[in-house]
């Protein structure tokens, strides 16, 4: 199993993105997909950045002391650890819309940058790997997997994991169980699962860091709404990569990831003992 240094023992923001990054480089071999990827295409693609750059230039009059600020955040970004940090919270969104746009089933968002594989299988029906004391507010979640055509899709995967109540997430920050708030689910015969977890707090995005001081700068907040990220797979059907998101919250209008959309939004009930009950199922597409 892999785990991941921590690269400090204190809960710095940077910490987490560097931990992302050493993640990151770990878990995937991003060249490799891409590897029979037409000359063509590849300088089409850089020459269309390059000449939005060349445009924002051009129509700002941009300075040479900015331009060198610039060369000197980038240098930072890197140092920082913070490239997956940046990408998933200002890229990411678009490039889930354009590779989703054709789906009929669940909307998606983005993954962001804490999703760790094989966390530990709980079966249909389960408690996420907790503290004892951890904090946050109860939360029971039934649901089911289907596919378009309305049949449940039974030995479905529901991988769940999610920020603790101080907003950090097991594996990238520091003093953490390792598989703290991770969990797989499995289908029963009528595609349902049973979830219980707590319900996670606000996050804000490091701000100890380059991204951090880029906000700063621009006068901006650093703020995505509580949320729940998952992944659902079944044979045959599309992954789908979603958060869910609770209602009320005073950033899902202005979340800083661009990542909330209405269909993601939970209706949470009061379950009458100071937790919440929610129902919400997802619906994959078939793969072509
Ligand atoms: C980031 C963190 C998240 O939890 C998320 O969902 C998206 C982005 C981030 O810090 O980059
Ligand atoms: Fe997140």
């Amino acid at each position: 199993m892999t785990t991941v240094e921590q690269v400090q023992d204190v809960a710095t923001a940077a910490a987490s993105g560097a931990s992302a990054t050493e993640h990151f480089r770990k878990d995937k071999s991003p060249f490799e997909a891409v590897k029979d990827t037409p000359p063509e295409r590849v300088s089409t693609l850089i020459n269309d950045v390059l000449a939005g750059v060349h445009a924002t230039i051009r129509k700002h009059k941009v300075t040479y002391d900015e331009y060198n600020a610039l060369k000197a955040w980038l240098i930072n970004v890197g140092e920082d650890g913070e490239w997956p940090l940046f990408l998933d919270v200002w890229v990411e969104h678009v490039v889930e819309e354009v590779n989703t746009a054709h789906r009929q089933g669940n909307k998606g968002s983005i993954e962001g940058p804490y999703y760790v594989p094989n966390a530990p299988e709980l079966g249909s029906k389960g408690t996420l790997p907790m503290r004892p004391d951890e904090k946050g507010d109860r939360l029971v979640w039934n649901g089911q997997v289907r596919s378009i055509d309305g049949s449940p899709l039974a030995g479905a995967k529901v991988e769940l994991w999610h920020a603790d109540a101080d907003g950090y997430y097991s594996q990238f920050a520091p003093g953490i169980p390792e598989w703290n708030l991770r969990g797989t689910f499995i289908t029963d015969d009528q595609g349902n699962f049973e979830i219980t977890t707590i319900r996670p707090a606000p996050y804000m995005i490091p701000t100890d860091g380059s991204c951090g001081k880029m906000i700063a700068a621009a006068g901006w907040h650093p703020w995505r709404p509580a949320h729940l990220h998952l992944k659902v797979s079944a044979p045959g059907h599309e992954m789908l990569t979603v958060q869910l998101y609770f209602p009320g919250d005073p950033h899902n209008d202005d979340d800083v990831a661009s990542a909330v959309k209405p269909e993601l939004v939970l209706d949470p009930k009061e379950d009458g003992q100071g937790g919440h009950t929610i129902s919400y199922d997802f619906v994959l597409d078939p793969e072509n």
